[in-house]
C-alpha cells in the first residue's frame, strides 16, 4: 500500500492547525464574554444605566432587537427618537464607537475604544435580551 507523500501531509496539517487557531480567535472576538461584559457594564455604563430601570439613560433589558428610543417613560432626545430601525449587536458596536456619529445630538457621549471591551459588553446585553442578534 502506498503511503500519502509527506509533501502533501505536512502542508495540510499546517493549514488545518492555522485554521483551527484562527477559528478560535474569530469566535472569541466576535462572541465576547458576557461574564467579563457584566463587570465592564457595571463599571462603564452603570453610572447612567441599569438593566431593569430607567435612570440617566434608558433601561437595557431586551435592548437587542428593540427600536431605538422606544422605552416607555424615558425622555429620549429627538436624535434617538428619529434614528429608526432596531438595535442589533453590530449597531450597538457602532454606537459605542461614537454615539454622536451615529445619532448626532444624542444625550449620550461615552465611547468604548477597545473592540474587545465592546464585544464583552454586547455579549452581556445579549444575555439580558430575548433576541440574540
Ligand atoms: C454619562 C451617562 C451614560 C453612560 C456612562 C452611558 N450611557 Fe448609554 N445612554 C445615556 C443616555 C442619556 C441615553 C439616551 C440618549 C438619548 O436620548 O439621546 C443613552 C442611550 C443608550 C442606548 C440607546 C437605548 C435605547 O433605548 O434606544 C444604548 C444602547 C446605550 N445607551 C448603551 C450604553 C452602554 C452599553 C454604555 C456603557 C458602555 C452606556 N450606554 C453608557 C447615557 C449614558
Amino acid at each position: 500500500m502506498r503511503r500519502p507523500s509527506t509533501r502533501f501531509v505536512m502542508p495540510s496539517l499546517a493549514i488545518a492547525g492555522l485554521l483551527l487557531a484562527m477559528g478560535r480567535n474569530v469566535l472569541a472576538d466576535t462572541l465576547g464574554d458576557a461574564v467579563q461584559g457584566k463587570l465592564l457594564y457595571e463599571a462603564k455604563c452603570g453610572g447612567c444605566h441599569s438593566v431593569d430601570s430607567n435612570r440617566i439613560g434608558p433601561m437595557h433589558r431586551n435592548v437587542i432587537g428593540r427600536v431605538p428610543g422606544s422605552v416607555a417613560g424615558y425622555d429620549y432626545s429627538p436624535a434617538l427618537k428619529k434614528l429608526g430601525g432596531v438595535w442589533t449587536s453590530a449597531r450597538i458596536d457602532r454606537w459605542l464607537q461614537g454615539p454622536q456619529k451615529l445619532a448626532p445630538g444624542t444625550k449620550m457621549f461615552l465611547t468604548v475604544a477597545y473592540f474587545r471591551d465592546r464585544a464583552d459588553i454586547i455579549a452581556y446585553l445579549v444575555s439580558v435580551s430575548s433576541h440574540s442578534q
